[in-house]
């Protein structure tokens, strides 16, 4: 995102609450690196009027389904009270023209494998997809209400480089395989996801932004993206390992528990209204992932 901003010729602040670090690695020259939590609103407030920020793409949570399971107050906190941070501070801030809020696909929660459809009710009930699906209302709630101009993005799961945290199935496979390791499915295999690369979705959030500073009938309007590549966890694992030529095999836990069984994102709205499409195939963004990993191996602990 911070690149695409940037390489538009944007001045770009990414505020974040664990810079330095592998954090830092791959961060593009030029993105002014601010260290804070979005929680903190009247800083959040300061750095809007200090900087004259037009474009708030909020991004910041805590994305993890395991931890999130194991200390649902804490993702509540980052991910809840973190979204009505930034909005009601972009509320307050005159120059604050275009406003995304990424919520998830899991915020749908389980649809029993029928395709996400933006109009569906948003029935999450694991502490991660819900605190997303809450962090999603509250931002239709400031645009309804107080008419900010804010958009929302509903992602498939996303893989690229630069993904550091190892529980994911793209990162945590690549990392065992150039470690040497067996790759670890903590679910039985069966769960199936859509995936989108990051540049795909980087693509598709910045038109989102771009159009609802444009276009006021899109206030508090949500946008599914998804790439349309939807594997289980154990075939992405194969296509992994076999883009890697590695023999081993993969080590199955079967304990993930409280995750949705199978997800399928229609993106027919930002296709038709967005004029977006999903450019990354998965096993040229596999390739380009692996690659970033192996250039990168500072990262790999
Ligand atoms: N990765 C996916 O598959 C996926 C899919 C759909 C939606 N999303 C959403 O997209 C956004 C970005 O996801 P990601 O994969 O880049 O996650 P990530 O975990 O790589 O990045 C999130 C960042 O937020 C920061 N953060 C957490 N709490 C913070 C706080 N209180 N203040 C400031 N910074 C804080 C973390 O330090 C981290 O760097 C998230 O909102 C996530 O819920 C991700």
């Amino acid at each position: 995102m911070s690149r695409a901003l940037l390489t538009a010729g944007a001045s770009v602040h990414g505020l974040d609450i664990d810079w330095g670090g592998s954090r830092s690695v791959g961060v593009p020259d030029g993105l002014a690196a601010v260290h804070a939590d979005v929680r903190d609103m009247a800083f959040v407030r300061r750095i809007l009027n200090e900087t004259g920020a037009d474009t708030i793409i909020h991004l910041a949570a805590q994305t993890l389904v395991g931890p999130a399971v194991a200390d649902p107050v804490e993702t509540f906190r980052h991910n809840i009270e973190g979204t009505w941070s930034v909005l009601e501070a972009c509320r307050g801030a005159a120059a604050v023209r275009r406003v995304v809020v990424a919520s998830s696909d899991k915020a749908y929660g389980d649809a029993g494998g029928r395709p996400y459809r933006e109009e569906m009710a948003l029935r999450a009930v694991h502490p991660y997809d819900a605190s997303k699906a809450a962090a999603d209302i509250l931002a239709q709630t400031y645009a309804h209400t107080y008419r900010l101009p804010v958009a929302i993005s509903r992602c498939g799961n996303l893989y690229g480089g630069g993904d550091l945290n190892w529980s994911r199935i793209v990162p945590g496979t690549i990392r065992s395989v150039l470690v040497g390791q067996r790759p670890v499915i903590r679910s039985d295999g069966s769960l199936v996801r859509d995936y989108l690369h990051v540049r795909d979705a980087t693509e598709g959030v910045l038109r989102l932004a771009e159009a609802v500073g444009r276009r006021d009938d899109l206030r508090g309007a949500a946008f599914n993206l998804s790439g349309g590549s939807r594997l289980s966890v154990l075939q992405i694992v194969r296509r992994i390992l076999d883009l890697m030529r590695s023999p081993l095999e993969p080590e199955i836990l079967d304990t993930a528990r409280f995750e949705i069984v199978e997800q399928r994102v229609s993106s027919a709205r930002a296709r038709r209204e967005l004029s977006w499409r999903p450019e990354v195939r998965l096993s040229d963004g596999l390739e380009e992932t692996i690659d970033w990993y192996r250039i990168h191996p500072e990262v790999i602990r």
